[in-house]
């Protein structure tokens, strides 16, 4: 199978069905927010609105925005879903 790369983790999502809350889709709404559990280097690197809507502290554990992330490789990753509300 041909690596899946170039799409956001919300893109991935709703190509494969699986539910995952989001709104925005411009990275400000923080609906789409999930924690990388493994895989963050075959991510792209936080952009500017995650930098802005997402806490130091919450970067660092791995917090991203799917609207923003971006595979760039392959390679497994696993992402959950986690938005604050
Ligand atoms: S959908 Fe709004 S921040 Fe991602």
């Amino acid at each position: 199978m041909e690596p899946e790369t170039g799409f956001t983790i919300v893109d991935m999502a709703l190509k494969h069905g699986v539910e995952w809350g989001f709104s925005c889709l411009r990275g400000t709404c923080s609906r789409c927010r999930c924690q990388v559990v493994e895989g963050a280097e075959h991510l792209s690197a936080p952009t500017d609105e995650e930098l802005d809507n997402l806490g130091d502290e919450e970067i660092e554990e791995g917090f991203r925005l799917g609207c923003q992330a971006t595979v760039r490789s392959a390679g497994a990753v696993t992402i959950v879903h986690k938005p604050y509300f």
